[in-house]
């Protein structure tokens, strides 16, 4: 789950049904074979980042947060890892937390392998329930 992949109706689910909610791959998981750059480069990001005087990462931990997700980002640099820390002490404002809710959706994963004339899920449709 990030900004870019914000499963709305699975979250919904799982808050009626009092399931937590924890986002692996938060940043978009640049450098593994399923990961993007289009989340640390989207420009509703850089430009919150910009005006907020935080990093483009910090934006998307934050925006996971502050909805009472827990998420699990993966960083080999001290620096960045100390920067994914420091997101608990400052805010996104309603504004800018409602136009990180209309970013256009994509989603991470295709799940290719788990679709087949075999499997029991036939069709892509058969595995994702709609949303995007
Ligand atoms: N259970 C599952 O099915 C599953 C699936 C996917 C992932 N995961 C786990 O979820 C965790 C995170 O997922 P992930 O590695 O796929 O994705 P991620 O945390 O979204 O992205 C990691 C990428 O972001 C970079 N990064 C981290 N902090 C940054 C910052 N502050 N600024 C800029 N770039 C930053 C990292 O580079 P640097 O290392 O160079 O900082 C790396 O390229 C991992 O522990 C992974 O094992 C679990």
């Amino acid at each position: 789950m990030h900004p870019l992949w914000q499963q709305k109706k699975l979250r919904e689910f799982c808050v009626q049904k009092g399931i937590h909610i924890s986002a692996y791959s938060p940043l978009g998981a640049l450098g593994v074979f399923w990961g993007t750059d289009k989340v640390l480069e989207a420009e509703e990001i850089k430009r919150i980042a910009q005006s907020m005087g935080k990093s483009r990462a910090q934006v998307c931990l934050r925006w996971a947060f502050q909805q009472g997700v827990s998420f699990v980002p993966k960083s080999f640099n001290k620096e960045r890892l100390k920067e994914n820390m420091e997101i608990f002490d400052w805010c996104l404002s309603v504004e800018d937390m409602e136009k990180l809710s209309l970013l256009p959706q994509e989603r991470l994963v295709l799940v290719h392998a788990l679709v087949s004339p075999t499997s029991f899920y036939k069709s892509h449709a058969d595995f994702w329930d709609g949303e995007v």
